[in-house]
């Protein structure tokens, strides 16, 4: 299973630097097969030591240059990171990336052998007009994305279910893994939305589930190790 901790624009250096103490008095107990990310936000960056890896939440589709605000390949490598986020919803709605920008960053850092967690997702709209409509618009999410890239997890994070306290349920998490393994053949696919100590049994032991993308959860060290040794 894959553990992945989406810090967002929560934690500090200072708190990230506690978190993965803490984190790493727990993390022996994790089953060796077991893989834990951590992304915490880009002011936190460092070489963190332990059994997990660091990656980015976002950067932008350069090694360096005039992109005021950003952070390229430069500022990862410093930091040895090789692991981004891409086509988080929030960055598609709140920062406006299309798919078309979305698949820029994924071919840019896909050809600096970046390993990518790629994320679909719909909004509430969109699932209460049925299945079909669902997997149209996830469908959609891969247009220009090279599903075949060999460093590729995706997660499959309905809109509705991010931070609201509200997962999807086990069913419309099984239907809608099911159909996405069909086209992503055996891509590891993570669920994320409401991911949390208490649905992390369930959710894991869905079919078609390789492991959680957690935000709200993941923000503690103790509720996050409790996912990851659950
Ligand atoms: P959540 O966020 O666990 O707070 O729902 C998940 C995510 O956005 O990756």
């Amino acid at each position: 299973m894959i553990f992945a901790a989406n810090f967002k624009t929560n934690h500090t250096r200072k708190s990230t630097e506690l978190y993965i103490k803490e984190l790493n008095e727990k993390l022996g107990a994790k089953k060796p097969e077991d893989k834990v990310y951590i992304f915490p936000p880009a002011t936190a960056l460092d070489a963190y030591e332990g059994d997990f890896k660091i990656g980015v939440q976002n950067a932008y589709p350069t090694i360096n240059g005039a992109y005021t605000g950003e952070i390229g390949v430069e500022q990862l490598d410093e930091f040895d990171i090789k692991t981004i986020l891409i086509g988080h919803s929030e960055r598609r709605e709140h920062m406006g990336e299309s798919q078309e920008k979305v698949a820029e960053k994924f071919s840019f850092f896909q050809e600096h052998d970046l390993e990518i967690i790629y994320c679909i997702g719909e909004p509430l709209y969109i699932r209460e007009k049925g299945f079909e409509a669902v997997m149209q618009y996830l469908l959609a999410q891969f247009e220009g994305i090279d599903i075949n890239y060999a460093s590729l997890i995706i997660a499959y994070e309905p809109i509705w279910a991010i931070g609201t306290g509200r997962s999807a349920t086990v069913e419309e998490i099984s239907t809608t893994h099911r159909a996405l393994k069909k086209v992503i053949g055996n891509k590891p696919l993570l669920y994320g939305g409401s991911a949390k100590p208490a649905n992390i049994k369930e959710i894991i032991n869905i079919a078609g589930v390789d492991g959680v993308l957690v935000g709200s959860a993941s923000l503690d060290a103790d509720s996050f190790s409790e996912m990851i040794l659950s």
